[in-house]
């Protein structure tokens, strides 16, 4: 607990194996390993990933001493900087100090509300694209679906491009991206670099494919100077104080990240809300009934997005359940005493927010989907820190109005049309990978409302 005296102690957690520490058991099933740590060993808990420390922190108290109080003792963790530089270079994810604290400043107005509201429309108008090839009665792989339709909706909002012509190919090269950051952080010995195996070769294709498309597109646009009103344009004029703007590496690099940060985790919590309205029938109803009676059939806009505060619940509930960030990292740069703990320098921090959200301390019944814990009675009795989908403090998703305008849209335009009913023999679980998907994917039935 954040009040317990400093010691130099270690916390308390499973007994290692002599090669591999935890590793073995955690990578079984990492989510089961997490929550059994916590059950079994409190607020702050010891692991090893071979021979490196690592700690999992579960008490908001303690959460905000890394992501707020001490923010400026820690950067990001370093097995995820190695991986994901590659492809995108020293972009916002994985940039630390004075470096991140300029780009994030030049970045901040692309995101400004009033800035992101005229992307409403966008994302209504490819959600309707999208329903457009759905039959009633038919089977989708919902999963695969909110992945194309998040990525269509960031590559115009970003590029103002319609993308359709290559977005399968950047949807391959990003798949492909995030299978080469779990397969390599799967390895603790790193195989040499020259070594050119299938799994590289493939790499190679698709950080060329990501860095190709980017760079024509940042190219083309410099040279006309156009301001055409999308986060791209926002990135190219941003100027420093002293007037000095991003290079076009520097650019590519935002660019990669907010294509990377910007669809996968808004499509899974799109995905993982159809689930979970589909188990629970009064939920949807209640969702319906408040749909209807705010739209009447009409497709929503941005005005309508205030008055539609059940939605929003259900959406809260759903990413407290699968937070699509399930998990992320930190690394001390000098010694830093959380949770009564004293932490060495270089040690691995993991804040995990699928342990914290099912905690019952905070959330009673915690496995129990129940929305009305966001009204607004509710919510305000939640703990800062212990409901974090979009992380917190300085590092706060950049994107967190973006997504959650979008995931309203979408559920919205939607819910209105179809029921989504789980197919039966569907199975459903949970991978952990960079972000929280369903792992054998989400068909389910569309039925015509
Ligand atoms: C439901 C959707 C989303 C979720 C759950 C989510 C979650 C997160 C979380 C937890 C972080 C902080 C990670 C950390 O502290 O290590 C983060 C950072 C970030 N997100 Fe999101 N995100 C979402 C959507 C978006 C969108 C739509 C964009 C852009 C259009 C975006 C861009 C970013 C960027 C650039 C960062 C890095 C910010 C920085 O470090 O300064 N995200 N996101």
């Amino acid at each position: 607990m954040a009040q317990a005296v400093a010691t130099l102690q270690r916390p308390p957690g499973k007994p290692t194996a002599f090669i591999g520490g935890n590793l073995l058991h955690y990578r079984r099933n990492p989510l089961g390993y997490l929550m059994d740590n916590a059950r079994q060993y409190g607020d702050m808990v010891r692991l090893m990933f071979g021979p490196y420390y690592v700690y999992q922190v579960n008490h908001p108290d303690d959460v905000r001493d890394v992501l707020l109080t001490h923010a400026d003792k820690f950067h990001k963790s370093v097995v995820y900087k190695r991986l994901l530089s590659q492809y995108l270079g020293n972009g916002l994810l994985i940039s630390d100090g004075d470096y991140w604290k300029r780009q994030r400043r030049l970045a901040q107005p692309a995101f400004h509300t009033k800035r992101i509201n005229i992307y409403a429309e966008t994302m209504v108008d490819y959600t309707q694209r999208l329903l457009a090839t759905w039959q009633p009665g038919a089977t989708r792989n919902i999963a695969d679906d909110m992945m194309q339709l998040t990525l269509h909706i960031v590559a115009k909002t970003l590029f103002d491009a319609d993308v359709s012509s290559v977005s399968h190919q950047v949807g391959e090269a990003l798949e492909v991206l995030l299978i080469s950051v779990i397969g390599e952080s799967n390895f603790l010995i790193r195989m040499p670099d020259w070594l050119p195996t299938p799994f590289r070769m493939r790499k190679k294709w698709s950080i060329e494919t990501l860095h190709t498309i980017v760079d024509d597109v940042i190219r083309a646009r410099r040279a006309t100077g156009e301001d055409k009103g999308d986060l791209l344009s926002m990135l190219l004029l941003a100027r420093d104080d002293d007037g000095a703007q991003m290079t076009d590496e520097q650019v590519r690099d935002e660019t990669l990240t907010i294509f990377l940060a910007g669809h996968e985790t808004t499509a899974n919590a799109m995905t993982w809300t159809f689930y979970l309205l589909s188990q629970h029938p009064q939920v949807e109803a209640a969702l319906h009934a408040e749909l209807a009676q705010v739209l009447n059939g009409r497709a929503p806009t941005l005005d309508d997005l205030p008055r539609l505060p059940y939605t929003e619940m259900v959406l809260k509930e759903s990413m407290r359940l699968y937070p699509p960030a399930w998990s992320f990292g930190r690394m001390p740069i000098e010694p830093v005493t959380i949770g009564g703990y004293t932490i060495p320098k270089y040690d691995t921090v993991l804040i995990i927010p699928y342990v914290i959200h099912r905690d019952a301390r905070w959330f009673p019944k915690p496995e129990t989907f129940d929305p009305e814990r966001f009204n607004a009675d509710n919510e305000k009795n939640i703990p800062k820190y212990a409901y974090l989908p979009f992380g917190g403090g300085a590092r706060v998703c950049i994107g967190n109005s973006f997504a959650m305008m979008e995931a309203k849209l979408i559920l919205a335009t939607i819910a209105q049309h179809y029921r989504l009913t789980l197919k039966a023999g569907q199975r459903v679980e949970p991978e952990p990978l960079v972000t929280l998907r369903p792992k054998y994917g989400m068909q389910m039935q569309l039925a015509r409302r």
